[in-house]
């Protein structure tokens, strides 16, 4: 099989299908003990496994070739829950594991058979969101390549990857600032050209010993390929009981508005 290369002319959704990986791996240490015996995706966030919230924010985004990259403890459980996708209506669900904890960009590499050199939109296993992503997708489809990342104001940019901006372009992103340069987190919802398997090979371990997704989105805006959007709807985590906490409230509200 030939692939059609990026070029001046086309754009990512005429190249090919995009597709859709959750990470899902991880040990979630920052939950225990409620980790202890089980995966942090699979814990209830209100109503529904945590794990249905990324799924659905890529099927609503019209993204139905999704793989799963699930790690840890219990990962069996992910097929015993969701086996082929029925409940989101798809017809088939890719599956793959991360062992350890090697970080995000880690578990993102273990996509690059299944992507297949297609464009590909990553949603973080424990990011929940209130709205859709499709207006930003739509706009990803009409790049030619490289990447494009979601970001939002929070209260406490120090827990994440922080983003610089200076007349209206992202000049640097920093993980987890002692000081953060703005109040601009870098959500867990990324955009990629098939280029990102390639950066990921250039990564070394950060000082918390992981590959990481800040260095990636960084490489592409080195290349002057990286671009933005400014979520609107509201976005958290659940890697904090705080914030397992106010993913259940948020998602509660939302579904008795
Ligand atoms: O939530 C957004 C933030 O997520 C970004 O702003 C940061 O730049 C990014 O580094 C990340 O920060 P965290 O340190 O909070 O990520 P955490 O280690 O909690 O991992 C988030 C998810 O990523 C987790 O639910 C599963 C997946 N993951 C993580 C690691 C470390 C994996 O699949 N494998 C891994 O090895």
């Amino acid at each position: 099989m030939t692939y059609p290369m990026i070029g001046e002319s086309k754009t990512m959704s005429e190249i090919c299908n995009l597709k859709g990986v959750i990470l899902a791996g991880g040990l979630g240490k920052r939950l225990e003990p409620l980790t202890r015996i089980t995966n942090k995706h699979l814990l209830p966030v209100y109503n529904k496994p945590m794990i249905y919230y990324p799924i659905t924010t890529l099927v609503d985004a019209g993204i139905k070739d999704i793989m799963i990259v699930t790690g840890g403890n219990n990962a069996g459980d992910f097929l015993r829950l969701m086996g082929n996708g029925a409940d989101f209506g798809l017809r088939h669900i890719h599956y793959t594991y991360q062992r350890g904890e090697g970080g995000i960009a880690e578990a993102l590499n273990l996509a690059e058979y299944f992507s297949d050199r297609s464009p590909i939109v990553v949603v973080l296993g424990d990011n929940i969101i209130g709205g859709s992503i499709k207006e930003y997708v739509e706009k990803f489809k009409k790049q030619k390549n490289g990447a494009r990342i979601l970001l939002k104001k929070v209260s406490d940019p120090e827990r994440f990857g922080v983003a610089e901006i200076k007349a209206k372009k992202i000049i640097s992103i920093e993980e987890k600032p002692k000081v953060p340069k703005s109040d601009y987190a870098v959500c867990g919802i990324y955009m990629y050209d098939h280029k990102v398997f390639d950066i990921i090979k250039t990564l070394k371990p950060s000082a918390r010993g992981e590959l990481e997704i800040t260095e990636v989105n960084n490489a592409y805006l080195k290349a002057d390929e990286l671009r933005y959007d400014i979520l609107k709807s509201w976005w958290t985590d659940c890697g904090l009981p705080e914030t397992l906490y106010r993913a259940a409230s948020l998602v509660r509200k939302k579904e008795k508005a």
